[in-house]
């Protein structure tokens, strides 16, 4: 799909009900106030980033969006889903099953090969058949440009190759929204460009997704509307040539002088944090 297509079939969606939907979202960490009232829309085949400082909340709101932590105020919809009202470990999985999340530490199973990583989920958590399954796998290696890996096991791949399984696992979920939170902040520098060029093939097939990254030239190439959030709030957002070209804050515009300044761009990539108790098993749909 052609950035034209793109941009017209987001122009039908603009009459359509988003996919997402946040509207006044509050949440704390006991007495700290992490978001204080976000909104924000993402309309079926939109590619949607959240840029920002860290500790401004960007994480909190993806994770917000798959259920796995629920705000204290405000609501949140994924297509007819209200997320916040769900109770039921059930329903959090049917949720999960429809938004696939890729994050920093791609969590393979390093005891399975790279075809059965991208196989155990359709098959044991939606019910597939094995071979049907197996089949969409190796369409989905060739995409990430795997297919030559599929027998490998993740501890035999390079961190860029391991977040392209990562990738290809969301996606043999067949997910009708995508987040990615940070997926090549780990890399060795060399890798980063890989794992890019994965993710914008999917934003120009059209697959709707939530990107939160600290590579702002991408962030500006791929998405149609960028937010910028500090300390909790959305300080402005926009189309991508606005918020990077006519940023109306101040604040946005010192964060991009910073973001886009000679340290960013030189700067290797950050070594991954230790993940902040992260529910991770419930990410996998309970397998
Ligand atoms: N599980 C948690 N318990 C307590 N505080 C948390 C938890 N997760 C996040 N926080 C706090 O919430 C704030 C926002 O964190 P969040 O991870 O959303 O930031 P971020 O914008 O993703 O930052 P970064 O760019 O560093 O990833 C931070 O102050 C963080 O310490
Ligand atoms: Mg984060």
């Amino acid at each position: 799909m052609t950035a034209a297509d793109r941009s017209s079939a987001t122009t039908a969606a603009a009459h359509e009900a988003p996919l997402v939907a946040l509207r006044d979202v509050h949440l704390r960490f006991g007495a700290n106030e992490v978001l204080k009232g976000i909104d924000l829309v993402v309309r079926r085949g939109e590619a949607v980033s959240i840029i920002g400082p860290s500790g401004s909340g960007k994480s909190t709101i993806l994770r917000c969006i798959t259920g796995l932590l629920r705000p204290q105020r405000g609501a949140i919809r994924v297509g007819d889903t209200q997320v916040d009202a769900l109770r039921s470990e059930a329903e959090l999985i049917a949720l999960r099953k429809r938004v696939g999340f890729v994050f920093q530490q791609y969590n393979l199973f390093p005891h399975l090969t790279v075809l059965e990583n991208l196989v155990i989920a359709p098959t044991r958590v939606a019910g597939r058949d094995r071979a049907a399954a197996q089949r969409e796998a190796r369409a989905l290696l060739d995409k990430v440009r795997l297919s030559h890996k599929e027998a490998a096991y993740p501890g035999e791949l390079s961190g860029g190759q391991q977040q392209r399984v990562a990738i290809a696992r969301a996606l043999a979920m067949r997910p009708e929204l995508m987040l990615f939170d940070e997926v090549t902040s780990a890399l060795d520098p060399e890798t980063v460009g890989e794992v890019l060029t994965v993710i914008r093939d999917l934003v120009q097939e059209g697959l709707t997704c939530v990107l939160v990254t600290h590579e702002m030239r991408f962030a500006e190439e791929i998405s149609d509307q960028v937010y910028f959030t500090e300390a909790g709030v959305i300080v402005e957002h926009g189309p991508a040539p606005r918020i990077f070209g006519q940023p109306e804050s101040e604040r946005t515009r010192a964060f991009l002088r910073r973001a886009l300044g000679e340290g960013a761009r030189t700067a290797p990539a950050r070594p991954a944090p230790i993940p902040e108790a992260l529910p991770f098993e419930r990410l996998r749909f309970a397998l």
